[in-house]
């Protein structure tokens, strides 16, 4: 069969690269793909991204499996178009994507269904907001609704932060977050204490699969410090998420999800991620939802995927999915995210990237793999950067540990000009001895 994966980045990457190990799947496109992709001999690019156009070439071009990886094409309705033309595609609806693409949506939803969430209010007007902030105090969360690549949200130790985050994401639209429909809006609430994880399912609308857990490094530098990013590593399994608190996910976050879509008449398939905030207690609230897989979550999380993903996919299209049982590697693995000069606010593009690792032959046992991400192929065939975030350096090991040092010897010898990179990818797993 031939597949299409819809997006560019890392995540992007890292499922064409397990797609394209599937015995049945003959070819991959992606679609538009990146430097990493252009590279492998098995994956094809295709210069496409909207939605009517790339059902055409699904088409035209036989491709009998489609996955979306990020959340602009479901946003724009990718699902509902190809759907109407009987293609099938992993993800969700346009309407069932306003779980993340509308916080306010999301966070409305999840008070219609008692699901734990931080106290919150929206507002779209500055002066109201500001004084809101002044009642609550900090620290306190202000969060732009709309899309925002993980950007669009500040965590205010002070009120003067505060202030500064409302006017930055009323006013300025500095950040440039693609609003909704109703304007400019803020989210503001509670701040919630504890430790992070991601906690990723994929569904058909009727049955749920967790997938293996994962810890995203939401902050820019070492010790979770400096402005918040897309995420820069992440590793899976997150020992946080204790055989308890998985259950307690299951059963009082996405299982009322799942059903709540449904009988509000939007049935959520395709992948569904839960950002949580797990308390000293072990209880999980959730911080966000998103309609897809995580970057650099999905990375590590398809290093352990023992499953042929290609056959988890089709049923996952056709609603079999109580037909599934994943497999996982039981090592961990890790990823280091390399990203551009400038990140997150001015990525710097067009840096010459040095000191790759040639591709792994595709029938070898992987342990390690150097996922692209903001990457292009330059026309004299040199790998340059093109985005944000450039390389998402994976590895596995039998620790925490041995995956964290083998990650970093893989990165050491790739340079590129203003490269960032955080040194402790993995550090709340490692236990201080
Ligand atoms: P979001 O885009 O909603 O996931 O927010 C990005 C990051 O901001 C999260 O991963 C958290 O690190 C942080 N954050 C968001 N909301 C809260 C909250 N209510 N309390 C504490 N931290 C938060
Ligand atoms: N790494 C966080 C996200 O994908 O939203």
């Amino acid at each position: 069969m031939k597949a299409l994966v819809i997006g560019g980045g890392g995540r992007e990457h890292a499922l064409a690269w397990k797609l394209a190990r599937s015995p049945k799947v003959q070819q991959v496109h992606v679609a538009p793909g990146n430097g990493g992709t252009a590279l492998d001999a098995q994956l094809h690019n295709v210069a496409l991204t909207d939605p009517a156009a790339l059902a055409d070439f699904a088409q035209a071009s036989g491709v009998t499996l489609t996955v979306v990886g990020p959340e602009a094409p479901l946003a724009a309705g990718v699902v509902d178009v190809f759907r109407a033309r009987g293609l099938r595609i992993v993800g969700p609806t346009k309407a069932a994507a306003q779980l993340e693409s509308s916080k306010a949506f999301a966070k409305d939803f999840m008070r219609r269904h008692g699901i734990p969430t931080a106290e919150y209010r929206t507002f779209a007007d500055a002066a109201e907001a500001h004084a809101h902030v002044e009642r609550s105090g900090a620290p306190i969360v202000i969060k732009a609704d709309g899309l925002a690549a993980g950007k669009g949200v500040v965590v205010a130790t002070t009120l003067a932060e505060a202030h500064e985050a409302i006017d930055f994401m009323l006013q300025g639209n500095r950040l440039g977050v693609q609003h909704n429909a109703e304007g400019a809006r803020v989210v503001i609430e509670e701040f919630l204490d504890g430790e992070e994880a991601s906690f990723i399912v994929l569904t058909d609308g009727k049955t749920v699969l967790p997938l293996a857990s994962s810890q995203d490094h939401k902050r820019l530098r070492d010790g979770d410090r400096g402005p918040n990013t897309g995420g820069m590593g992440a590793y899976s399994p997150a020992p946080v998420v204790t055989p308890n608190v998985h259950a307690k996910v299951m059963h009082e976050i996405v299982q009322p999800t799942i059903a709540g879509m449904a009988r509000e008449g939007m049935p959520f398939t395709g992948f569904l991620y839960a950002g949580l905030m797990i308390d000293a207690q072990g209880r999980p609230k959730t911080v966000e939802f998103n309609a897809r897989l995580g970057d650099p979550e999905a990375e590590v999380i398809l290093m352990r995927l023992k499953s042929d993903l290609a056959d988890v996919l089709l049923h996952a299209a056709h609603g079999t999915l109580d037909q599934v049982s994943l497999q996982w590697d039981r090592r961990t693995a890790l990823g280091v995210v390399m990203a551009a000069h400038g990140y997150p606010l001015n990525p710097r593009k067009g840096d010459a990237i040095d000191g790759l690792p040639p591709p792994a032959r595709d029938d070898a046992e992987v342990d390690a793999m150097v996922f692209h991400a903001g990457t292009a192929r330059a026309d004299d065939g040199r790998i340059v950067t093109s985005g944000g975030r450039v390389l998402c350096v994976t590895a596995l090991g039998e620790s925490v540990k041995t995956a964290q040092q083998r990650a970093y010897d893989v990165l050491r010898p790739i340079h590129f000009d203003g490269a960032q990179w955080r040194s402790d990818i993995g550090h709340r797993a490692i236990k201080p001895r």
